[in-house]
């Protein structure tokens, strides 16, 4: 009731225009993916859509309200790997929460985790291009993600936050991640952390109030829609390309997220048990909130000038925008004001496919060897970003202000 008048102030006041209103649709529209498909095959039924992470928020929210937020980063940055005791001088509260946070959960299961690394060490070089890429310009049309990132300090400062989400993305597929050694436990909690940051911080900013349909930003809902734009859509665009993924890989695949969507906060009845149940769910609650917004208008021309610093010359703009064109079709390409690229789109339409059966020996002819080799340095350029990306040790923060513009 709160949420509806506060819009129907906002839309009395002719500040929601048709955009507002059509994502107040949307988000009317119910959860009913059913628990029988998630790990534990049984829920509350809750709708997650109200749920957000109460154990995080209100440890995070006293953090930022005593001032210390700077300190508490400064410390834990020198909190780095998964077995790594935690710095001295942490809040106490702030110490039990992470202590907490840092377990594995129940179902996690060493050997699929191995497959995993099995999967990611053979897909590595696609990897890049579809997290970065795919992943990546997807989260510019989904609107609540995009105006939450626009409105925070990650919109402010959107290099830094490429850098963070790659590292994410370089964890996760890194041989240790979750072993003692690794680093994937670390950058989860920190990135619920920073979530539940952005949960106290947003509803103060203005811009973020007068053009988001919900009082509270990163529900337990919007973490799995933002999760199908990561593994589900890596997966889909293997599967059109054909690549061969032996059952075990892609089922460690799918776990290493399943444990990622865990140890982000999100409750085991709202994760998908197999790939078929997580592409029920990402039918139901990606495909179609998809929308244009203008903050995301705005993030996806600043990701596409993403290779301009760097001496990558086929990470150029009109290359960049046709990958985007050919990895998420033509409705979002054009939603976003991409235009048709006169040789890559054809090149890319044409020759991706010969060039994935060629690298995966699934063929040896019918494609010249220029085009085989100008693909293969196409994803050795995404690999080498990343690697100018991640250079520097990074650490995931607790912000402490939104975006001032
Ligand atoms: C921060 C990953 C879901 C909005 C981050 C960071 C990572 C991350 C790695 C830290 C980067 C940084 O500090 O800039 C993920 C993953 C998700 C997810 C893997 C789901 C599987 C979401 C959703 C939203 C969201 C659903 C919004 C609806 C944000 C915002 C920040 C952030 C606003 C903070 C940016 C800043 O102010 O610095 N996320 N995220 N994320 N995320 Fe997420």
């Amino acid at each position: 009731m709160e949420q509806l008048n506060r819009r129907a102030v906002l839309r009395a006041t002719g500040t929601i225009g048709a955009a507002g209103a059509l994502a107040t649709l949307t988000q009317a529209t119910p959860w009913t993916w059913a628990p029988a498909n998630s790990i534990p095959g049984v829920g509350t039924g809750a709708d997650p859509r109200t749920i957000f992470d109460d154990e995080a928020d209100q440890v995070i929210a006293r953090v930022i309200d005593s001032g210390k937020v700077v300190e508490v980063n400064n410390l834990l940055n020198q909190w780095r790997t998964n077995s790594q005791p935690l710095p001295a001088g942490l809040p106490p509260e702030l110490r039990d929460f992470i202590e907490h946070a840092r377990q594995l959960p129940s179902w996690t299961d060493r050997g699929k985790l191995a497959a995993a690394v099995r999967f990611n060490q053979r897909r590595g070089t696609y990897l890049g291009v579809l997290y970065g890429f795919a992943s990546g310009m997807m989260s510019t049309v989904i609107p609540k993600e995009a105006r939450a990132v626009y409105y925070s300090k990650g919109g402010w400062d959107l290099k830094d936050r490429i850098s963070k989400t790659a590292k994410l993305g370089y964890d996760i597929g890194a041989l240790n991640a979750y072993q003692p050694d690794g680093e994937m436990v670390v950058t989860c909690v920190k990135t619920r952390m920073a979530h539940a940051g952005v949960r106290h911080l947003l509803p103060k900013s203005a811009h973020w109030v007068r053009s988001a349909p919900e009082e509270k930003p990163i529900s337990q809902a919007d973490i799995m829609v933002t999760w199908h734009s990561l593994p589900t859509t890596v997966m889909r665009n293997l599967e059109k390309w054909k690549v061969p993924l032996p059952a075990d890989e892609s089922e460690g695949f799918l776990h290493s997220w399943q444990v990622t969507a865990a140890m982000l906060g999100v409750q085991d009845q709202y994760i998908p048990n197999s790939w078929a149940t997580a592409d029920s769910q990402a039918k139901q609650v990606l495909d179609p909130i998809l929308a244009w917004t203008p903050e995301g208008q705005k993030l996806a021309d600043m990701l596409l000038d993403l290779g301009m610093d760097l001496d990558l010359t086929l990470l150029s703009r009109p290359i960049l925008g046709a990958l985007t064109r050919f990895m998420l079709g033509d409705k979002i390409a054009d939603w976003l004001h991409i235009p048709r690229e006169p040789v890559w789109t054809p090149l890319l339409e044409t020759a991706w496919g010969p060039y994935v059966a060629v690298r995966e020996g699934l063929l040896n002819a019918g494609l010249p060897r220029e085009t085989y080799w100008l693909f293969d340095e196409f994803l050795r350029q995404f690999v080498l970003f990343y690697m100018a990306e991640l250079r520097m040790p990074i650490s995931i923060q607790i912000p402490y202000f939104n975006n001032p513009n």
